[in-house]
């Protein structure tokens, strides 16, 4: 049960340290994360090790009984390590070396950098496993995130062609698998094999090679981030029994396979960063992006930055406004954070980050935002012992795969189609109807839900399919959308009649598809309506029916989303995109005819509810307004203020940016 905030001892004068620690405790807090960027500050040159520093920081925080996330500074190797082996540095798909100034520049695959991260942090597990003040460790911080690239260097082929001699056995099966025989591509010796860097073709918006490659490259590279934060789990295994985290953020990497290097998986939430266009900026983004988390171990998370300021790089985002703040730590909350630790403690007055405001300004002074802060800290610990161990209770799985999002990443289907982004809509459709959910990966166990989603769900093979079948022929739901099917594991096209795979259980085949270009096509049905702008499968069901048909362009009339029973349960094939609102409609019918409750019935547009189990059985609610008005939310109960233990009758008032948790009295 963890509360508090990211610092940095390094960037402050150390009669500084005295007067924060004693600030936090005043906030309620009790950890802080260090270190995970203090490489040159530890080791100044090579082998010589200063900890005097950080064990006084140790110190100072720990007697106000603050502990400490102890990260591992191997995400910025410091400029004497660099120059001294340049070849660690990473080298991006034009053979550009991504050299030395800001953060992440090196190559996982690199031998000498592995060395020196074992050393490193051998000596830091060495140094602070057995102190009290260290409540776990952080390995790296936010693996490939700010750069979004894989590494092309001669390291990374070298183990590539490793991984694929493991992979393949032969170069005849590889050559078989990947397709060589197109284009002359036919390798004769493992040592030709190449590393997809910018090719010839490259101008078509992908990098224009063979997709078997590509997605064996996705893969091989995101064993190699897997392989080395597992380095660095095994030393730290070796010498502490603390819970091991890392802030999971690269959809370069596989979160599942990462995730089994790790106790805890952690986050870091920005609602309102700058950068929210590119990730979509809707309040069920945080929602949806936790629950992934979640879905990594299939057990609570941690926040590991939280927003407490208006925060960017060059430009920034606005400013949090009075309870928003509070309302983004209790949405994390409600998702399955038990750890809040708030991005940063103080603003910066130098560096790359300068903009980037934390809980206090440049001058330190506390403002608002502080003592907002500290007003949640002190309702804390009464919101854990509900909050820890809790569960969201979710009738509904989605599944995010990271192997489906490479195929889509390179071979879009439609320059507006973006995996991500689908899902985040398919999820938003089911958050403005506060339906919670899980979101994991195929292998999770699909018989406690009543409905699983597979969106875009394209690479299939027959274990898949009986496992879906197995899954719907019991009773399940499952909800399969357009781009599922049409591909072989190795990101070869299927022979088979789409939609492939899936052809038996949705009881549906093909006849065509369009993708939508220019224009937008209406959809109509028992659901409601909508628009496809994306995609639109043209379909000719066979055991099938019906839910919705186009209405408009030369396929007027036929099913565009279909309903088959197959065995005790039923699949419904969405055949095409739609509007938000559409989405909405769609995702609130398929739940209700599987029979699954939102997390409260009638709840006013824009606030979010999430229904959550504790640890020992108690129902309580998360309640959040997103609408930017006052709002009244209804309860079928009485409720409690789970902070105070106020009874507030059957009705909870929000302000415009409110946050509750209530429990049945
Ligand atoms: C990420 C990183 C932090 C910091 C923030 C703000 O989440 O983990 O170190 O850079 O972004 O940019
Ligand atoms: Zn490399």
């Amino acid at each position: 049960m963890y509360f508090g905030a990211d610092y940095y001892p390094e960037h402050w004068p150390r009669e500084r340290w005295d007067v924060d620690a004693k600030l936090m405790k005043e906030a309620g807090f009790n950890l802080i994360r260090v270190a995970e960027f203090a490489w040159a500050k530890l080791e100044p040159s090579e082998g010589h090790w200063d900890f005097s520093w950080l064990d006084e920081a140790l110190d100072v925080f720990y007697k106000q009984g603050i502990q400490v996330v102890m990260g591992t500074p191997t995400a910025t190797p410091p400029k004497w390590l660099m120059d001294k082996h340049p070849e660690i540095y990473k080298r991006d798909e034009n053979d550009l070396v991504l050299g030395f100034g800001s953060r992440r520049h090196y190559c996982y695959n690199s031998e000498i950098y592995r060395e020196y991260s074992e050393k490193i942090v051998e000596k830091m597990a060495q140094h602070y496993a057995n102190h009290p003040a260290v409540a776990a460790w952080q390995i790296d911080n936010e693996f490939t995130c700010g750069d979004g690239l894989y590494c092309y260097c001669e390291s990374c082929r070298q183990k590539f062609i490793v991984w694929l001699k493991k992979k393949y056995g032969s170069l005849d099966a590889l050559n078989k698998a990947w397709g060589t025989v197109f284009w002359s591509q036919t390798y004769t010796d493992w040592d030709q094999i190449i590393v997809p860097k910018r090719s010839q073709a490259g101008m078509f918006g992908n990098n224009g090679h063979n997709p078997a490659l590509n997605l064996d490259y996705s893969r091989f590279q995101s064993d190699a981030i897997v392989d080395y934060c597992a380095i660095q789990s095994r030393i730290l295994k070796r010498w502490t029994k603390v819970p091991i985290t890392h802030n999971v953020v690269s959809e370069l990497c596989d979160y599942y396979k990462l995730g089994e290097q790790i106790d805890i998986a952690t986050y870091d939430n920005y609602p309102a960063s700058p950068w929210k266009s590119f990730l979509g900026g809707s309040p069920s983004d945080p929602a949806f992006s936790i629950d992934v988390e979640r879905g990594i171990k299939n057990k609570n998370v941690w926040i590991m930055e939280e927003q407490s300021g208006p925060c960017g790089w060059n430009v920034l985002g606005s400013t949090p406004r009075p309870g928003q703040i509070k309302k983004w730590s209790y949405q994390a909350m409600a998702h399955g954070a038990e750890a809040i630790v708030y991005f940063r403690w103080r603003a910066c007055l130098f560096g790359t980050e300068e903009y980037w405001y934390g809980i206090l300004d440049h001058d330190g002074i506390p403002r608002r935002r502080y003592e907002e802060i500290k007003a949640i800290g002190k309702d804390f610990p009464k919101l854990c012992a509900y909050n820890v161990n809790s569960k969201v209770c979710a009738d509904m799985l989605m599944i995010r795969s990271f192997e489906q999002q490479w195929t889509h990443t390179f071979q879009e289907h439609n320059w507006n189609f973006n995996y991500r982004k689908y899902l985040q809509a398919l999820y938003n459709g089911f958050w403005a109807n506060n339906y919670n959910m899980d979101v994991s990966n195929e292998e999770v166990d699909f018989s406690g839900y009543k409905v699983v989603i597979a969106p875009a769900f394209n690479l299939m093979d027959e274990r898949l399919k009986e496992k879906f079948e197995k899954y719907v022929a019991e009773g399940g739901n499952l909800v399969v959308t357009f781009r599922s099917g049409t591909k072989e594991m190795d990101n070869s096209m299927t022979e088979r009649t789409l939609p492939g795979y899936f052809k038996e259980v949705a009881g549906i085949e093909l006849e065509e598809f369009d993708s939508i270009n220019d224009c937008t096509v209406p959809v109509e049905g028992a659901f409601g309506k909508g628009a496809a702008s994306i995609w639109a499968d043209i379909i000719k069901p066979v055991t099938a029916k019906p839910v919705a048909t186009y209405a408009g362009e030369y396929y007027a009339g036929k099913p565009a989303i279909t309903v088959n029973e197959f065995g005790k349960g039923r699949c419904y094939y969405v055949g095409c995109d739609l509007d938000a609102e559409g989405t909405a409609q769609l995702m609130d019918y398929i739940a209700k005819e599987c029979g699954v409750k939102p997390a409260l019935e009638n709840v006013p547009d824009g606030v979010e509810v999430v229904r959550k189990e504790s640890g020992d059985g108690k129902e309580f609610w998360f309640v959040m307004n997103f609408s930017g008005k006052e709002q009244t939310v209804e309860f079928p109960c009485e409720v409690k203020a789970i902070e105070t233990d106020e009874v507030l009758g059957r009705s909870v008032k929000l302000p415009v940016y409110g946050s509750a948790a209530v429990a049945k009295v």
